[in-house]
């Protein structure tokens, strides 16, 4: 039976990837301080150890060691910025040293905010950013970046096969949602299901694009499972962008409901527009988003009311 570490498996993508590989026949380890997660949501077929991912070590082998535990909200992490960078670094190495000492393909998921504020649109892999290394989002994005340079380091060296994925803002069913934690489109929905008002910071006119997780899963089993991507590096996400305002009137229209749109302080260094030139994710592994953001966003929604 093959086996699976994964870091962060209790989150929002880690517990559908859980939920994938088990239903795969594969046997799963999950380490989860539960810091942004707040309760389990993995099934009792997968191991689960609560633990910091800095504190963990094992002599045990896995086919996949897969690094996903991050603080990847803007709001959380920007208020935890050292123990955002130590998932980064510490967190890196550790999973790392695991995946060398079992001989395992190594996922990690980076980000789009690699690419900072970036110049091009949409931004391909090669793109190498724009990104301010000290400002209030560098404990994410720069500690993203070194975890990069870390896990090329371990390839070249040791000759690890690595893969890494840079997601661009998934959702869907399972997304925190509540107070400062929740990312945008948990938060619009929560916000027009309660008929509070959807907050947007600044002016809305910045872009982003988004992926339904459903599709993350997919292209992420597909990685880990195609023999011939190790080293790659891949765009996760899609390419159409829309508005953080229009966003918000297609979900007040959505949920059919009454709330207003107000506007608050623009965010510190909010990128101003993203999208992903996924052509390398298909040429490598096949792979296209298939889920339409209408389709999506009405999916969360159910899921949201149903709760
Ligand atoms: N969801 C997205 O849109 C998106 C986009 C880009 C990148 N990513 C990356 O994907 C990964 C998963 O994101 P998510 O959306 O599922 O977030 P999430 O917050 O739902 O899940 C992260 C999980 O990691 C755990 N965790 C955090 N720090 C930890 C630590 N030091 N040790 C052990 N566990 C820790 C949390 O408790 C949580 O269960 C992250 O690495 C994130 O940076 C996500």
């Amino acid at each position: 039976m093959e086996r699976m570490l994964i870091s962060g498996g209790n989150g929002f993508l880690g517990s559908h990837l859980v939920d994938k590989a088990i239903s795969g026949g594969i046997d799963v380890t999950v380490v989860d301080d539960l810091s942004t997660s707040k309760k389990r949501q993995i099934p009792k077929e997968a191991t689960f150890i609560k633990k910091s991912i800095e504190d963990f070590q094992t002599s045990e082998k896995f086919d996949y060691v897969v690094h996903l535990a991050a603080r990847p909200s803007p709001e959380d992490y920007m208020q935890n910025p050292l123990s955002t960078i130590d998932s980064n670094d510490i967190g890196t190495r550790r999973m790392l040293e695991i995946a060398r000492m079992g001989k395992s393909i190594f996922m990690y998921t980076s980000t789009s905010e690699v690419y900072g504020d970036p110049k091009v649109l949409p931004i391909p892999e090669d793109y190498f950013g724009y990104v301010n290394p000290n400002g209030v989002r560098s404990c994410y994005d720069e500690s993203k970046r070194f975890s990069e340079a870390l896990i090329k380091a371990y390839e070249r060296q040791f000759d690890l096969d690595v893969r890494i994925q840079r997601p661009f803002n998934v959702y869907g069913p399972r997304i925190r949602e509540d107070g400062f934690y929740g990312r945008v489109i948990p938060r619009f929905i929560d916000q027009a299901l309660n008929g509070k008002p959807l907050t947007v910071h600044g002016d809305g006119k910045q872009t982003r694009s988004y992926l339904y997780y459903t599709d993350w899963i997919e292209a992420t089993w597909k990685f880990l499972k195609v023999p011939d991507a190790k080293g790659e590096v891949l765009n996760i996400g899609a390419k159409d962008e829309i508005t953080v305002l229009d966003l918000a009137k297609k979900i007040i229209s959505i949920t059919d409901s009454r709330s207003r749109i107000v506007h608050m302080e623009p965010r510190a260094e909010d990128p101003k527009r993203r999208s992903a030139d996924s052509t390398k994710a298909k040429e490598v592994l096949g792979w296209t988003p298939r889920t339409g953001l209408e389709s999506g966003l009405e999916m969360t929604v159910r899921w949201l009311k149903d709760r």
